[in-house]
């Protein structure tokens, strides 16, 4: 286990169990479909990755590049979009492919960015959701896991842009991203 890591939050097994049960469900729900996984770089590439492969479709996929943390550990607030969507939105089932759902300002400013582009459905698939006790703006449509409010990263999550290639979720050990 990497040193700067508190412990391990989801296995790599469990990721694998998880995100193959998912692509089942997504299989079933869109028979005789042929719906979009839209990646939201930089965090979900992992995830988008393994759930296309879990899925039994003929599916697309996209990438849109979205940024609210930068360097930071806090959400900005505001999400400002690098990279739109390549294909045509419009009368398209669209799944946004999402790694964390956290304060939700990226979920619910794409999900309304999108909406008004009138795909035929837009849904979210979410890795994990963090339980911040409060009431977010948008709940995912399908997730693999629930997480307490801890700094978590791997699988896809950074902090300052490391740890994305670690294979499970570890929870940071608290000194990595404080001054104190
Ligand atoms: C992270 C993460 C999600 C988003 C979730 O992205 O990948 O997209 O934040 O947080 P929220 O629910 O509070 O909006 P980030 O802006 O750090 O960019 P990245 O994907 O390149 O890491």
């Amino acid at each position: 286990m990497n040193c700067d890591i508190e412990r391990v939050l989801y296995t790599e097994k469990e990721i694998r169990e998880a995100v193959k049960s998912l692509g089942e469900r997504i299989t079933c729900d869109y028979a005789g479909k042929a719906p979009v996984l839209l990646c939201i770089l930089k965090g979900s590439s992992v995830f988008h990755a393994d759930l296309m492969r879990a899925i039994d479709l003929p599916c697309e996929i996209d990438f849109l590049v979205a940024k609210s943390y930068g360097m930071s550990a806090q959400s900005s607030g505001k999400l400002r979009i690098l990279k739109e969507p390549d294909i045509d939105i419009k009368n398209r089932d669209i799944i946004i492919v999402e790694d964390i759902l956290d304060t939700a300002v990226t979920l619910s400013t794409l999900i309304h960015t999108l909406s008004l582009k009138e795909p035929a459905s837009l849904k979210t698939a979410v890795f994990l959701d963090k339980n911040l006790g409060i009431k977010k703006p948008v709940k995912a449509d399908y997730k693999c896991f629930d997480a307490e409010n801890e700094f978590l990263v791997g699988y896809g999550l950074d902090y300052a842009e490391r740890y994305r290639n670690l294979p499970y979720v570890g929870v940071l050990k608290k000194e990595i991203y404080t001054d104190n």
